[in-house]
């Protein structure tokens, strides 16, 4: 009897050893799974978030969300993914973040926030963010500002015999178009302790300290302190906290501070120039960004083997990012501006030259044409999709040749775009010279639900337009001679805006 209990509490002893274990192991599993899963940020073109969300759910598998607010979305990826989400083509600038706080609950005074960021930086869990920043430099093709081979040169101000002192500048934030941000700053500060490094830093940090500077971006009324206080203030707490040197152009690390009204994001940036600048290397006056380009040709849907026309492309941003990412499609780019025309052509060449297909009947599907688009050299109902920038009249023509322009533009479309099933989206900012022609073009186009997006700062409407089935020609409106077209012309200029 005894020797039987004897063996029962043994056995039990042993069950209880192999489930400690078991939860010992499980533990460690997830505890891998969390220490591999980072949440990264991009900022988006304002307007195009929820194409990027569908991008991110499509290449990723994973479900982003929008920021409050706009222009920004975040997801959570595991490290082993970072390299796809360089790939994407709706976001312009990515950061990992640090940690969120959804209602950052700001002191009243300048003192008491002050102290607040040095308990804050001291709080935050870097490790894993700096992990993926390091990671991230292994991943990109590094355009760092470091010179690994010269020593630092130490700040004009800084006095090592004092061993602590502080520059605050401001500059403004390279790229940043977004009108929501009120204030956007910057800095840092010196103080230098020899080699006291984290481990952290990487191997060349045990020679020269990491350099680094806070970028803060601020809006919202309730805040006692500028963008600039809290850059500084923020940044000191990070510099006393891992010994690293503040430079404000020649950085290593970028921290992100990031705060709208009670919302607080700290990140780190994982790109020094916007991936929305991929295709381009001959600018023109108007050249869109990448990014935008993307989005709007992910609003028509391009299929296999579908003819797809820019007739305005200026430097060819449209047809370029097209040509890149839908590679099953024909791309058609053309203007009338012989200049913009050579500078299409050089992009182009670029891109081949870069992809090493130059001359390769299989480079590119696309081509670049000399025209008018109010007389295209093309065969009616031969197109599929017409994605194009129209001239705002701002940087680019004038409003009072918009209102010519335009309808002269929708009619030409319409006859060469296939009745029933073209598309067209067009983009810009001239909504009364683009609604005044879209309403004389009823027959030939339905207006489909616009989106608004932010080009330069400027508030633009993405039109998209569905053909519909109505031939072009079968109606006296639209069996358009030149005398009928040049009266349809005047119509709209009678009731023509001034100059803007
Ligand atoms: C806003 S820009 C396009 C910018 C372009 N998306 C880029 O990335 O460079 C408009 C373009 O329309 C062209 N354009 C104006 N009238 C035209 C016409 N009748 N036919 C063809 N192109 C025209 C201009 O030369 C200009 O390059």
């Amino acid at each position: 009897m005894q020797a039987a209990t004897k063996h029962h509490k043994k056995k039990k002893k042993k069950l209880f050893s192999i489930q400690c274990e078991a939860s010992i192991l499980l533990l460690l599993v997830m505890m891998e799974d969390i220490a591999n899963t980072v949440t990264i940020g991009a900022t988006v073109p304002t307007g195009f978030e929820n194409s990027a969300v569908e991008e991110v759910q499509e290449k990723l598998g994973t479900t982003a969300r929008v920021s409050k607010n706009r222009g920004k979305i975040y997801f959570d990826i595991t490290t082993d993914e970072l390299r796809k989400v360089h790939l994407l083509k709706s976001l312009d600038n990515l950061f990992v973040v640090i940690k969120t706080y959804e209602d950052y609950q700001f002191k009243a005074s300048m003192e008491e926030v002050n102290s607040d960021w040095k308990e804050l930086a001291a709080e935050l869990p870097w490790t894993n963010a700096l992990e993926v920043w390091k990671l991230n430099n292994s991943i990109k093709k590094k355009k760092s500002h470091r010179n690994k081979n010269k020593s630092p040169k130490p700040d004009q101000k800084y006095d090592e015999s004092i061993g602590c002192n502080e520059t605050v500048t401001s500059e403004l934030l390279p790229g940043s178009e977004e009108p929501e941000v009120k204030d956007n700053q910057t800095d840092v500060e010196q103080k230098s302790e020899e080699e006291k490094s984290s481990e952290i830093q990487d191997p060349a940090a045990a020679v020269a300290p990491l350099k680094f500077r806070v970028t803060c971006s601020r809006a919202g009324d309730n805040h006692c302190f500028t963008s600039n206080d809290a850059a500084r203030e923020f940044g000191g707490a990070v510099q006393e906290l891992f010994q690293w040197k503040a430079d404000m152009t020649k950085f290593d690390v970028e921290v992100l501070l990031d705060i709208h009204d009670s919302e607080v994001v700290i990140a780190i940036a994982l790109t020094v120039e916007s991936l929305h600048r991929r295709n381009i290397t001959h600018f023109g006056p108007t050249t869109l960004r990448s990014t935008l380009a993307y989005g709007m040709l992910r609003l028509c849907k391009p299929q296999i083997s579908d003819v797809i026309v820019d007739p305005m492309c200026g430097s060819g941003a449209i047809p370029l990012e097209g040509a890149m990412e839908w590679a099953m499609s024909f791309f058609l780019a053309g203007d009338n501006n012989g200049v913009a025309v050579s500078r299409s052509v050089s992009n182009v060449k670029h891109i081949l030259k870069k992809t090493h297909v130059e001359g390769s009947a299989s480079g590119l599907a696309m081509d670049v044409v000399q025209w008018d688009l109010c007389n295209l050299p093309m065969r009616s109902s031969s197109v599929d999709i017409i994605v194009t920038d129209m001239p705002f009249g701002k940087r680019m023509g004038s409003k009072k040749k918009n209102w010519e322009l335009y309808p002269q533009c929708l009619l030409e479309m319409a006859r060469v775009c296939r009745p029933g099933t073209g598309k067209a989206v067009l983009l810009t900012q001239d909504k009364k010279s683009f609604t005044k022609a879209l309403l004389q073009m009823r027959g030939h186009w339905k207006k489909l639900p616009t989106v608004w997006v932010n080009v330069g700062g400027l508030n633009a409407g993405v039109f998209l337009l569905k053909r519909t089935a109505e031939v072009y020609g079968s109606t006296s409106k639209n069996a358009v001679d030149p005398q009928t077209a040049n009266d349809f012309h005047k119509e709209g200029k009678e009731a023509g805006p001034q100059e803007a």
